[in-house]
């Protein structure tokens, strides 16, 4: 376990972190984008970080390709299947037809089976893997490294997975910087999840530590000592005041699910973690897939380990009556409403430091020193290496 502590190069780390941390997202990774189910033969058009992307099955398989033909640039996701049974998508207005494999064009029906123009056309693909009935890309030029080192295996373990998937206004970096304890106890007080828990008002000692606990592989956590318990705000009163109806105590995060105690952790590329929620038993992981210059797919994941059939039944009824709605909806609703204005304030002003910094913010600097210190295919960005500064970035 290692305590990153990033308060005393606060201006260094922000400006690595605007350089090798790109608002429209982190290619070298596999991000998931859509589910399974949702994959058919007929195609799905996306936009992933600025590129078109059509989506589609073919012989069981799910594919991605480009979604522009190559031709005159028609968007592929209004073409067909011509040949069935094959991996081909046909574009809608001459006939060039592709193996959405490898992206060759095989075919161009309006020149005939002779056509010379066969072989010498090429479609971009995208890496596509489905694990936990989840639909994986990679986005990059680059080979892919496998799908399981981009999954945490509170994922890839879990016996129940459960999504919330929308299309957010704002950008991904503002909303991996959202969790912790600098809004947690504040911003969702008034929500009907929060509603019957007797919050406490603030965290003591706040700190980033980076380590393994549990079985869920390596995370950034956010640990405090205690929670704040003096509510007297000299010359202002008392704070929280409690509230009626206020009964469930928060209790000592203890035996959470796959041994993960901490309540919220973040790992690269951008993945937020939070321990027994949205139910009881439950894990629970966020991405954040830009799509175009405005927007994200916020992609949430509820992960449930549910051994008999007794377990199953009860975590099912919790999560449906209760978690996914109150927890994963408007829970979250409340997080995205302040990312909208992360967005808008970073667009007028170029940047979103948090600044002036007060304690809680260690944990968001903290994440951005460990996102330039250990970003994949990132270019010597690491903190400790002077080269990765120029000189006149550094005055
Ligand atoms: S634009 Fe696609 S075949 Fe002509
Ligand atoms: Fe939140």
């Amino acid at each position: 376990m290692q305590v990153i502590d990033a308060r005393a190069d606060t201006a260094r780390i922000n400006q690595l972190f605007y350089r090798h941390i790109p608002e429209s997202g982190l290619r070298n990774y596999w991000h998931p984008v859509a589910m399974s189910r949702d994959i058919t033969e007929q195609p799905t058009a996306m936009t992933l970080m600025g590129d078109p992307v059509v989506l589609l099955r073919r012989q069981g398989r799910a594919y991605a390709v480009r979604n522009e033909c190559p031709h005159r640039g028609t968007r592929l996701s209004k073409g067909s299947c011509e040949f069935p049974g094959s991996r081909t998508i046909t574009c809608r207005y001459h006939g060039w037809t592709f193996d959405v494999a490898d992206g060759r064009l095989v075919a161009a029906l309006t020149d005939g089976p002779d056509s010379p123009i066969v072989g010498k056309a090429r479609v971009r693909t995208y890496p596509v893997e489905e694990r936990k009935g989840i639909v994986w890309i990679w986005l990059a030029d680059s080979a892919p490294v496998p799908v399981e080192q981009d999954i945490p295996n509170g994922l890839l373990q879990a016996d129940e997975v459960h999504t919330v998937r929308r299309i957010a206004p704002g950008n991904w970096r503002w909303h991996v910087e959202n969790p912790g304890l600098g809004h947690a106890t504040f911003l969702h007080r008034d929500s009907a999840y929060m509603r019957i828990v007797d919050m406490f008002g603030y965290a003591q000692g706040p700190h980033a530590v980076l380590g393994q606990e549990g079985e869920d592989g390596e995370w950034l956590m956010e640990k405090f000592e205690a929670m704040g318990s003096n509510r007297d705000y000299p010359g202002l009163g008392q704070w929280p005041r409690h509230r009626f109806g206020e009964f469930i105590p928060l209790g000592d995060f203890v035996g959470g699910p796959m041994g993960v105690r901490t309540i919220v952790s973040v790992r690269l590329p951008g993945i937020v973690r939070v321990a027994r929620f949205p139910i009881e038993g439950a894990l629970y992981y966020e991405w954040f897939v830009q799509t175009d210059a405005d927007h994200y797919l916020y992609f949430q994941v509820a992960c449930g380990y549910p051994k008999t059939w007794l377990q199953r039944a009860s975590w099912l009824t919790r999560f449906f009556a209760w978690g996914r709605w109150a927890g994963m909806v408007r829970f979250n609703a409340q997080d995205l409403d302040m990312t909208e204005d992360s967005h808008a304030y970073a667009k007028t002003h170029g940047s979103n430091d948090p600044a002036p910094l007060y304690r809680p913010d260690g944990f968001q600097l903290a994440w951005r020193r460990y996102a330039v210190d250990h970003l994949r295919g990132g270019h010597g960005t690491s903190l400790h290496s002077d080269r990765a500064v120029p000189q006149t970035a550094t005055s």
